[in-house]
């Protein structure tokens, strides 16, 4: 089962592009993904032309069910979408005790349909994000080639740290790649930008993973709303997302199944 929550806290750096991209190569390999917006733009919606009825703020303050407030975007994807009505959800969830368990409280009950669950944040530091981070403990940070996103990336690195420090010993929210995304090796900018990656992960042990190539066919895809990989199977950022998507797995996936079953056979 791999949680992740898909961060930058600079805007317009593919972090929904990321989101919905890697849900759809899961779902390509046989994996049942779970993706939910957090981000009350909802751009996922907008992206793949989604028409749900009920949205996270219905889930999440409104006790409408789970059921309900999932659409099926394409065989083995359920998305949770997002709207205006996900920030008056954080206002009244900032009352309640424990708010930053909200997700683990509400959403654990229903991860066991999936074998992934993606979660796209918004790019400032909202409690959704905390509850998303809570929950998956595990952050992805994408990171555009120019100096801003590297910023972002930083800051997203360090949020994970402060919920850890907040939370003292009882959370380990672990960031578990550094994704350089939209990348042309033509522009002098990303070679600097991929230098000064490198230094990050050497200092936070942080591993970049291999590059998403910048594609005219990512926006095209958006505007006629569609999966990169139904409107081009063969471009190049997809090849690569895909490439992607197939490390997280080898890195990521249930090693705590694999620990339960050496424990049971041992026992
Ligand atoms: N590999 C790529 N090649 C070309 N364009 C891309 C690529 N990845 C993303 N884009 C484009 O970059 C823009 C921003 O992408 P996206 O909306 O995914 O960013 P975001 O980080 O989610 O933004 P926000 O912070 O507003 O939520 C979009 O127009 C998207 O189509
Ligand atoms: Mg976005």
């Amino acid at each position: 089962m791999i949680r992740l929550v898909i961060s930058n806290q600079r805007g317009g750096v593919a972090k929904t592009t990321t989101a919905v991209t890697l849900a759809r190569s899961f779902a390509d390999i046989g994996r049942k993904v779970l993706l939910i917006d957090t981000d009350s733009q909802g751009s996922i919606r907008t992206i793949l032309g989604l028409k749900p009825e009920f949205h996270l703020a219905d889930f999440l303050i409104r006790n409408m069910a789970f059921r309900e407030c999932v659409v099926t975007a394409c065989p083995n994807v359920d998305v949770m979408c997002s709207n205006r009505d996900t920030t008056e959800a954080e206002v009244t969830l900032s009352n309640s005790p424990f708010r930053e368990l909200t997700f683990e409280r509400l959403f654990s009950e229903h991860e066991a349909a999936y074998d992934v669950v993606l979660i796209d944040v918004a790019p400032s530091i909202t409690l959704s994000q905390q509850c998303a981070m809570v929950y998956a403990q595990q952050v992805l940070v994408p990171v555009g080639m120019e100096t801003l996103s590297l910023q972002g990336a930083v800051a997203a690195v360090n949020a994970a740290e402060a919920l850890n420090r907040f939370f003292k010993k009882g959370l380990n929210v672990r960031t578990i790649g550094l994704l350089p995304v939209m990348v042309d090796r033509r522009l002098a900018m990303t070679s600097m930008v991929l230098d000064s990656l490198k230094q990050l992960s050497t200092d936070t042990g942080v591993r970049v993973l291999p590059v998403i190539r910048t594609d005219s066919a990512v926006p095209k895809a958006a505007r006629v709303k569609k999966f990169l990989a139904d409107f081009d199977p063969s471009s190049k950022a997809l090849v690569d997302y895909n490439e992607a998507a197939s490390l997280l797995l080898q890195s990521l996936d249930t090693p705590s199944d694999v620990d339960e079953a050496t424990e049971a056979k041992s026992a």
